[in-house]
């Protein structure tokens, strides 16, 4: 029985078009800050959430769902197994610990790599076709897990990596130089956490290379001014934490930028957390760590090659370094 009754001479309504169906798996305060930006966005037809925790997954469920008035028409579903999940477009993971004030991300592994090992299995059972994007911490050594866990091919497993941090750079430049952070081209790459590498080189401001810009109008530009930017956004996130005891705008808007590049094919190129086996002179293991990669429908489409100094190079391949030895030690 509808509603609506049709028009006359009306053919009958084509069987419903496939939507687009995203999960967020972990509703605390960065699950449900990226669901929120999904939902404000417009780019998903069903949100579905998972959490261990009943009550709270119910109550955040129907918190987004009384918005349905003011939001893009959106399905919003919440089981605390994984049978909500079935057959996602994307499913974006982001339960686990998080840091206390002063902890690294690093230290948060055996507690996460724990709950990995219950939650992908089931979660890429359900949706074979999805990809997997990764948030929980430590982002870049849990996407490896999550890999090798479900199965997947390598480009649909992404970690969300240094895109934060690339934003938190981006800023920081633009504030520095009162500026448009759009119009700021930087990337952070690496680890996303304390061993992340600055590319000052292949920095531009509306197309203009911001270093050598410097030097032909003989600006000076103390290489420490440099490092304390790197310094800020390494820290920033600790910052965040001592001040509010969690981060989650932030991550929201970058998740909800990869996850538009992704389902809508934008093939735009984000620094994120991919197989680095290979580039930039990563050569031993399976590293996974941020490079800018150009993502779309199928997930990683591939790799950008851009011009890395001696220097931004040798501090990629120690980052690689840092990852692997916390890989080794996993035994997955
Ligand atoms: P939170 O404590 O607010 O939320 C974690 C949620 O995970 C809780 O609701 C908990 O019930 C749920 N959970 C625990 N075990 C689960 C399971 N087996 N299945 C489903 N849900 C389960 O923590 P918050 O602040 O949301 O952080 C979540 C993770 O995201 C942390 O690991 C944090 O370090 C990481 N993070 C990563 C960022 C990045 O840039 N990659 C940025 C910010 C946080
Ligand atoms: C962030 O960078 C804590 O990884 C988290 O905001």
């Amino acid at each position: 029985q509808s509603f609506f009754k049709p028009i006359q001479g009306a053919s009958p309504p084509p069987p419903t078009s496939r939507s687009t169906k995203i999960s967020v798996v972990g509703v605390g305060n960065v699950g449900m800050a990226i669901a929120q930006t999904i939902l404000t966005q417009g780019l998903a037809d069903e949100i579905a959430l998972v959490d261990v925790n009943a009550e709270k997954l119910r109550g955040e469920m129907l918190d987004l769902q009384h918005a349905a008035a003011f939001l893009p028409r959106t399905k919003i579903s919440a089981s605390v197994d994984y049978s909500s999940t079935l057959a996602s477009d994307l499913v974006i993971v982001t339960a686990g610990a998080r840091q206390i004030p002063g902890e690294s991300r690093l230290n948060l592994l055996q507690r996460n790599r724990a709950l990995f090992s219950k939650m992908i299995p089931p979660l890429a059972a359900g949706s074979p076709e999805t990809i997997m994007l990764i948030v929980s911490n430590p982002v870049d050594v849990l996407t490896y897990v999550a890999w090798k866990l479900s199965g997947f091919p390598s480009n649909r497993v992404i970690g969300s990596g240094t895109n934060l941090d690339s934003s938190r750079f981006r800023f920081l430049i633009a504030d520095h130089l009162d500026l448009n952070a759009q119009d700021v081209q930087a990337y952070i790459i690496g680890e996303h956490g304390d061993s992340s590498v600055a590319l000052w080189s292949s920095i531009s401001v509306g197309g203009v290379p911001i270093l050598s810009f410097l030097e032909r109008q003989q600006i000076a530009y103390e290489k420490h001014t440099l490092e304390k930017i790197h310094r800020e956004v390494v820290e920033g996130a600790y910052e965040v934490i001592r001040l509010k005891g969690y981060t989650s705008w932030a991550i929201g808007y970058s998740v909800a930028s990869l996850a538009r590049s992704i389902l809508r094919d934008q093939r735009s190129i984000h620094p994120v957390s991919v197989l680095a086996k290979g580039f930039y002179g990563i050569d031993g293991g399976e590293p996974f760590l941020s490079l800018p990669a150009q993502l779309g429908r199928s997930g990683v489409l591939g790799v950008t090659n851009i011009h890395l100094t001696e220097d931004e190079a040798k501090q990629l391949q120690e980052s690689a370094k840092t990852i692997l030895e916390v890989q080794s030690q996993l035994g997955v």
